[in-house]
């Protein structure tokens, strides 16, 4: 995504110019080429050697400085930048965009260039919220550029509220999302699911499986990239979703089937990744089962099968199952298919190492349900994301 990039990072007056150092390194370890264009103001606080240092790339401060190649310096980077965005943003320099003065490097730059712009604004909280300061936003909102943050918290200033620089995960989120111009999934409601599900036999001990959640999550933020509103139902896992995405927590089936229903009826593509037992003990014990002469037995009974009901309850949307199956996978995952009336199923091919659960990676086959079959090699969690996608979103537009 950000490899070939080209991305301005503005730097303006605030005390909160220090935490763009950490935004451009990120922005540097995941391969992008990086712009820095320090105010005159954002010198007080960082220096221009340190931002050289972490972009590896001359640092701009002066609109009238000799400039490094042929061309004029704000013209050629406002052309060749994919993204430009103001990293603290103070009420200063929303003030002027909004208002159009183009009086040094970074605001000239920005008159000059079409390319996406993001505001991350940090500032004292009466500031951010004086009806200047919110009509500049909005008017700037509704001419297309974008704004990430400010966070609520403690201030420079010694007062508390909202006006910190938000935090670079989020940023860089953000950044990411509009690296993708294309939304296709704008407008849609997405419900995924992930992880496993735990079915308590007592207060200390759960049935459950290996079912990380990655391929879910990796879903989840791959349909946000493209402009869906995500509803990432998940299971116990170590991950933390994408920012942007909505995520509900839940433990077992049962709860994993109450919310799914509850999401289902105006959602438009459900994705069903996750790992659900079919199985739970017929009793959750208050008590710890204490260890005696005897080994228990353990009695238990079905769970709903999530996906049969949605497929029976269908009405246009989008219905994407998984099959993890050891025997026969492709007959098993071709009955699921037609069984589940689902749009297509996923198998994972648990046979081939670096396939299946808790992997990075995946060997996965679409099956549809009438008989083909695509076989796709091994990849990333995420590229196996991006082509699930891709084929829901060539179904929904007719182009099968
Ligand atoms: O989470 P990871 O570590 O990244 O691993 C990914 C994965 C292997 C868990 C995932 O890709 C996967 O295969 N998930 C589905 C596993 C599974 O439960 O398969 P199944 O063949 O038992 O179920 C078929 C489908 O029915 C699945 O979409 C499942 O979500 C759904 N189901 C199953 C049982 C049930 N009671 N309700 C359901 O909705």
């Amino acid at each position: 995504m950000f490899k070939n990039k080209c991305i301005v990072v503005g730097i303006t007056g605030s005390i909160a110019a220090y935490k763009a150092i950490d935004l451009v390194s990120n922005l540097k370890k995941k391969g992008a080429e990086v712009h820095c264009v320090l105010t005159k103001a954002a010198q007080e606080f960082v220096t221009p050697l340190t931002l050289r240092t972490i972009s590896q790339n001359p640092v701009i401060t002066d609109l009238f400085s000799e400039p490094i190649t042929w061309n004029v310096a704000h013209v050629g980077l406002a052309e060749k930048a994919d993204l430009i965005m103001v990293v603290p943003a103070t009420a200063n320099i929303i003030g002027k965009v909004a208002v159009g003065i183009a009086d040094d490097f970074l605001s000239t730059l920005i008159m000059a260039s079409k390319a996406p712009l993001l505001f991350a604004p940090a500032m004292n909280h009466k500031m951010y919220q004086n009806p200047l300061v919110q009509r500049n936003i909005a008017f700037l909102q509704t001419h297309g550029s974008f704004f990430v943050g400010p966070a609520s918290g403690a201030l420079a200033c010694g007062t508390k509220g909202q006006g910190r620089l938000i935090d670079t995960e989020i940023i860089m989120a953000q950044v990411e999302a509009l690296l993708v111009p294309e939304k296709p999934l704008q407008g849609l409601k997405i419900l995924i699911t992930a992880g496993p599900t735990r079915e308590p036999l007592d207060p200390v001990r759960f049935l459950s499986n290996y079912s990380s959640g990655k391929m879910g999550y990796a879903l989840a933020k791959q349909a946000y990239l493209l402009g869906g509103n995500v509803f990432l139902i998940s299971g116990p896992t170590n991950l933390k979703p994408f920012p942007g995405v909505h995520c509900q927590q839940i433990e077992t089936a049962l709860e994993m089937h109450e919310v799914v229903m509850e999401h289902f009826p105006d959602s438009q593509i459900v994705i069903k990744a996750a790992a659900v037992a079919d199985f739970r003990p017929l009793e959750n014990k208050t008590e710890k089962i204490k260890k005696g002469k005897e080994v228990p037995c353990l009695n238990l009974t079905g769970n709903p099968d999530i996906l049969l009901e949605l497929g029976k309850q269908k009405q246009g949307q989008t219905l994407v199952g998984f099959a993890a199956e050891t025997e026969q996978p492709l007959v098993h995952a071709q009955r699921k298919v037609k069984e589940k009336n689902l749009d297509f199923i996923v198998l994972n091919d648990l046979t081939q190492p670096g396939a299946g659960f808790g992997t990075e990676t995946n060997i996965v086959t679409f099956v549809f349900p009438d008989g083909r079959v695509e076989k796709l090699p091994k990849l990333s969690k995420m590229e196996v994301a991006q082509l699930i996608l891709a084929e829901i979103i060539r179904q929904r537009s007719g182009l099968v």
